[in-house]
């Protein structure tokens, strides 16, 4: 669908927008002329490394890499949409803005639909919906059996969609919506030749709402276990982004700020518990995990967000992997894992609200949470099980913005597995190399990697070392071959290196040999970097052992994954997984 707004207005406020003016309410700028600096407002720092190109219209900031034009600028420093810094921008230049009325173009049907329109759909739905109830003695059970109130079920908007196919296309059909209309907004499905029927049958309907609570799309539930799946979300459409919707935030909004905190649920009913309850500050995620954007879209109403999930393996993976996306969107984060395998909604159904809130308070903090985590995940008494909790974790620590937090997680580290805090410090030092932008399953060549972060990464500190002391190379290759580096760039320079010294018995000539532009600049690179003659040889050795594990994992990994996907290869993948396992213990006991 084509959402965005006229490429032409944008440019044209874009050109007519002073960013040195607008950042300069922000950032205290220096420099005469076009070329301007100061201190960057999205990380903290003592010499100004953040600049503004008032000529070409962008900022950029060498200390944390945040940079583009004056809408990005506004969107990341008031923690806003694309939408609103264009909004704020079009006032503060002048120029008209069409945006309400236009018309949005439903790709794959070609139908033309305005939000206004596709909102006035979701109104009639939501009532038809709401109207249905009564229709349906299972669904008035339904409802009850969950424990509902009449005023819940009226307030959020719950309904029932009848069984018949074309039930809600039906009532539609007398409001003037055609049934193309309904397959663009979402709320049909496309039979053929525009035929279509009813998205949700036979379910009972959640509206979802946005700030302003209006039904922008909806979720059903089917009433048994043999309707699957069990919950069904509209697509996605202009109105709808599931990404970005956080389900009641509408009306939890008020009690949050009065709380000075938000509850995060994984499930509406979760929600619809609490709120009943008396709970009222929370906000439940639809049909997706907990992203970067609702942590945003949160920010603006609190800072602190306690997330709540199941105590199952999938509530704890789920939980590693929300602090993972919001460790770099500083927030004041804390995790609550459930006992016993309950659900929010059974839990306060059991307990009550008190007990819930009491057990709030046992929240912990996503920093000694995730600590505690991921050393609980091996073996930390022993000197292996330390390195590779610390190795875990770098990633994360790598991407924590405020040095004061990153500090801090540094301290608890080093408590908890029993280190000097010291060691933290030179490791992630000689470890700030994102692993995630190099794609670890890549076939073929991937994306160039960031040439500085490449050189300090593992792969890049082990070539650099074979590259600069050729007289470990066959040491080396007698425990790393070039398909232990996870890495196509790595892997194809590792092959690069043994080939070149098999064939000429020296580096000296490499060069020489690299017809690849960018093998080239790598290994160039690598070559100039000096490593410290005195513990190279332990450096050298410490990286094939973490190089082995990388590996293992990675392996462990795609054997998981390829059991779901090849499921008649289940033995022999099992089998596999055991094997590398076996050697991961192995390698980690030393
Ligand atoms: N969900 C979904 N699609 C599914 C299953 C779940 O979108 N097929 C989403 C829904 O937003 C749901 C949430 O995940 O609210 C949690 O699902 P689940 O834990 O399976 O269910 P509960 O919330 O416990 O729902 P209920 O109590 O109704 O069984
Ligand atoms: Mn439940």
């Amino acid at each position: 669908m084509n959402t965005g707004p006229d490429e032409a207005i944008k440019e044209e406020i874009r050109s007519r927008a002073d960013i040195a003016k607008v950042i300069g309410r922000y950032v205290q700028l220096q420099g005469k002329g076009t070329s301007l600096k100061g201190l960057c407002p999205f990380h903290k720092e003592k010499t100004p490394s953040f600049h503004v190109n008032a000529l070409k219209g962008f900022f950029h900031c060498f200390g944390c890499g945040k940079g583009g034009d004056v809408f990005n600028f506004l969107q990341e420093i008031e923690n806003i949409s694309f939408f609103e810094a264009l909004k704020l921008l079009a006032d503060e230049t002048g120029v008209q803005l069409r945006s309400q009325e236009r018309v949005f173009i439903d790709e794959k049907s070609g139908v033309q639909i305005s939000k206004t329109e596709l909102l006035r759909i979701h109104e009639i739905a939501a009532k038809f919906y709401y109207s249905m109830i009564k229709s349906s003695p299972e669904a008035i059970q339904y409802l009850k059996s969950r424990g509902l109130s009449a005023e819940i079920v009226r307030d959020f908007r719950l309904g029932f969609a009848p069984p018949g196919w074309t039930s809600l296309i039906d009532h539609c059909k007398k409001f003037g919506i055609s049934v193309s209309t309904l397959i663009a907004g979402g709320l049909a499905i496309d039979k053929d030749n525009g035929n279509g029927y009813d998205r949700f049958r036979n379910r009972v309907i959640f509206s979802l709402f946005d700030l302003s609570g209006k039904v922008i799309g909806f979720a059903g539930r089917g009433m048994s276990e043999k309707e699957q799946p069990k919950y069904l979300n509209s697509p996605e459409t202009i109105l709808y982004r599931k990404k970005e919707l956080l389900y009641g935030l509408c009306m939890a909004r008020q009690a949050i700020k009065e709380n000075g905190y938000v509850i995060v649920v994984e499930g509406y009913m979760d929600y619809l518990a609490l709120f009943q309850s008396g709970i009222k500050n929370v906000v439940a995620v639809s049909g997706t995990a907990f992203t970067e954007e609702h942590a945003h879209l949160l920010k603006r109403f609190t800072n602190k967000i306690i997330l709540i999930f199941d105590g199952d393996a999938a509530g704890q993976t789920a939980a590693k992997r929300a602090v993972e996306v919001l460790a770099p969107v500083e927030v004041d984060m804390s995790i609550l894992i459930l006992p016993d395998d309950e659900d929010p909604d059974e839990f306060i159904k059991r307990a009550g609200p008190d007990a819930f809130l009491e057990l709030i308070k046992t929240a912990r903090h996503w920093i000694p949470f995730i600590i505690e985590k991921v050393s609980s995940e091996f073996d930390i008494s022993t000197p292996f099980g330390k390195s590779s909790a610390v190795t875990n974790l770098e990633p994360l620590l790598n991407i924590i913005k405020d040095p004061i937090v990153a500090q801090s997680f540094k301290k608890e580290l080093a408590e908890k597995i029993g280190l000097d805090e010291k060691i933290l410090y030179t490791k992630s030092h000689n470890n700030r190399y994102n692993y995630k932008s190099l794609n670890l399953e890549s076939s073929g060549r991937v994306e160039v990697p960031d040439e500085e972060k490449f050189l300090m990464s593992l792969e890049g500190r082990f070539l650099s070392i074979l590259l600069t002391t050729p007289e470990y190379i066959a040491e080396a290759s007698q425990y790393v071959v070039p398909e232990t580096l996870t890495d196509s760039v790595s892997s194809d320079i590792y092959s690069f290196i043994l080939d070149t010294y098999e064939d000429t018995g020296s580096l000296d000539t490499i060069l020489d040999h690299c017809d690849d532009q960018v093998l080239k600049r790598l290994i160039t690179s690598l070559l100039v970097r000096n490593s410290c003659p005195d513990h190279v040889h332990e450096e050298l050795v410490q990286k094939i052992i973490h190089l082995r594990e990388k590996y293992l994992r990675v392996r462990i990994r795609d054997a998981k994954l390829k059991m779901k996907s090849e499921p008649h290869r289940r033995a022999e993948l099992l089998k596999e997984m055991q094997d590398f396992t076996t050697q991961l213990q192995e390698l980690q006991r030393g």
